[in-house]
């Protein structure tokens, strides 16, 4: 595939288009990267993998947290983006146009963490990219990968799933379209809100993920399931499920 045919080469230009108070952008900071920074703790003067950096919205946490990091996205139009945003950190960020099917043109056991945050959705093959995910962290380094949450994904759109959230007779409904089994593995074209953005989505059940990690002897440090705030879904009426039900899962593990 070229590189203009890749998925995100299209959606990346709605994608990162959206401003800070759009209530998929505020849902991800407020809910998503804070937590991921919670479980990260203490990243000062540890050395970061952020594969598939996008912008460089969450990377920006880390240097000003005090990490160097290496951020890689395949969308050029992204790490262009995440080089104007990060120009402050030169010393302590590198960014590169690769692809994580390309990771392995990384080498060394390099990294204190390496971060995924909200790739592997979009990625029809994840294991050799987990695998070398570890190769590259130092022993007692950690890995970690975030997703939108697949127990409680609006299958097959957001849009839709809002349809099916309802609130009657005082009480709080919400139908799922069920299209497959949960434990199949499947794909299909999704269609974003943000922004009509139509991606591939590679849906996996929760416990294909947690057998990565121990398929590849990584301890589990973190399990998260972060709901929204009170505060969020008040400003965003539209985000109101997400005060019940978690959007993203966080996942960490470490190399023993
Ligand atoms: C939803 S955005 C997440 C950006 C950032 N990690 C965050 O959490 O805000 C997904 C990013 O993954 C990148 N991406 C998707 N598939 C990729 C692949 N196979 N290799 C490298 N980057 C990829 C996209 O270009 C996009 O920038």
């Amino acid at each position: 595939m070229s590189n203009d045919e890749e998925p995100w080469q299209r959606a990346a230009k709605d994608y990162f288009q959206l401003g800070d108070t759009h209530p998929s952008v505020a849902l991800r900071e407020s809910v998503l990267y804070k937590s991921l920074l919670d479980e990260l703790g203490n990243v000062s003067g540890k050395h970061i993998l952020d594969a598939g950096c996008g912008d460089g919205k969450f990377t920006q946490n880390l240097l000003s947290a005090g990490a160097s990091v290496v951020g890689i996205d395949q969308s050029e139009y992204a790490i262009e983006l995440a080089k104007t945003r990060l120009s402050d950190y030169k010393d302590s960020v590198e960014l590169l146009k690769l692809s994580l099917e390309q990771v392995g043109t990384i080498s060394g056991e390099r990294f204190d963490v390496v971060i995924s945050s909200m790739t592997f959705m979009s990625i029809p093959n994840v294991e050799q990219i987990f695998r070398h995910f570890v190769k590259l962290v130092k022993p007692n380094g950690r890995v970690f990968i975030t997703l939108l949450h697949p127990a409680f994904d609006m299958n097959p759109s957001q849009q839709k799933a809002l349809g099916a959230f309802s609130n009657t007779s005082g009480k709080t409904r919400l139908c799922f379209d069920i299209e497959h089994r949960y434990l199949e593995t499947v794909s299909y074209e999704r269609t974003y809100t943000f922004s009509g953005t139509k991606l591939p989505y590679y849906f996996r059940p929760v416990q294909y993920y947690i057998n990565l990690f121990i398929k590849n002897n990584l301890s589990l440090v973190a399990f998260k399931e972060p709901l929204a705030s009170k505060q969020i879904v008040v400003k965003y009426p539209r985000l109101r499920h997400t005060y019940y039900l978690p959007r993203f899962l966080i996942l960490g593990g470490k190399k023993i």
